[in-house]
């Protein structure tokens, strides 16, 4: 899809620290950056994740379409409107996060996957997408050190995270100039230096060609 923006996406396993470089790139990215997350970002979105995170039981075909409905309403009201305007977008999770989590970890085909992503993003797709990855135990021992109470996918077993995992690796493996794999058990400070050194790389190439 074209658009004078560059759009950024971050993915990782839970507790992978995706949070913390979101804001650290988005410092020293300059004004025109626009952060956002998934599911969420706009005040429709926003209700439909504390819906999904909350809700005790949830049926994997309730989850792609709730979490798809998110998107659509993300990317028509917000993403996509600050991509025409020029602007850099930073997004916590997107389209990957439904192969990995809906396809991967709930097993819905990934086929039917893609399609619905499609029809949530109207084809858009990251410019760069940065996957922290990280053994699922120590991401979710670093969630529950902190003082966030865990949500319904956080409290769900190692084995199911380790699907998820499993899914983000074999996403980078079929997209591997797309998907950067970053090794998320470096140090924060070194995990900010390669994805800024990356991401300015790749938005000026884009500036240019
Ligand atoms: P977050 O805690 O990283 O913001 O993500 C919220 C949760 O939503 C996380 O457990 C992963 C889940 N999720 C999916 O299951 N599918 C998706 O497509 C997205 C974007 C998130």
């Amino acid at each position: 899809m074209e658009h004078t923006g560059f759009f950024i996406t971050l993915e990782g396993v839970e507790g992978a620290g995706k949070t913390t470089q979101r804001h650290r790139l988005a410092d020293v990215l300059g004004d025109n950056v626009l952060v956002t997350r998934e599911p969420g970002g706009t005040p429709l979105s926003e209700q439909i994740r504390d819906i999904f995170l909350t809700a005790s039981t949830m049926s994997a075909t309730t989850e792609l379409m709730l979490i798809a409905a998110a998107r659509a309403q993300h990317v028509t009201e917000l993403i996509l409107p600050a991509l025409n305007a020029g602007q850099i977008v930073i997004c916590d999770r997107f389209s990957d996060a439904t192969i990995a989590y809906q396809g991967y970890r709930k097993g819905i085909d990934l086929k039917l996957i893609e399609q619905v992503n499609h029809i949530a993003t109207g084809g858009l797709t990251p410019d760069v997408t940065f996957l922290l990855d990280l053994p699922p135990d120590i991401g979710l021992q670093r969630k529950r050190d902190s003082d966030e109470p865990l949500t319904r996918l956080e409290h769900e077993t190692l084995a199911s995270h380790k699907k998820v995992r499993a899914g983000y690796l074999a996403v980078a493996e079929s997209e591997p100039h797309r998907v950067q794999l970053i090794n998320a058990q470096l140090d924060a400070d070194t995990i900010h230096n390669l994805i800024v050194t990356e991401s300015k790389k790749r938005i000026q190439l884009s500036q240019t060609s």
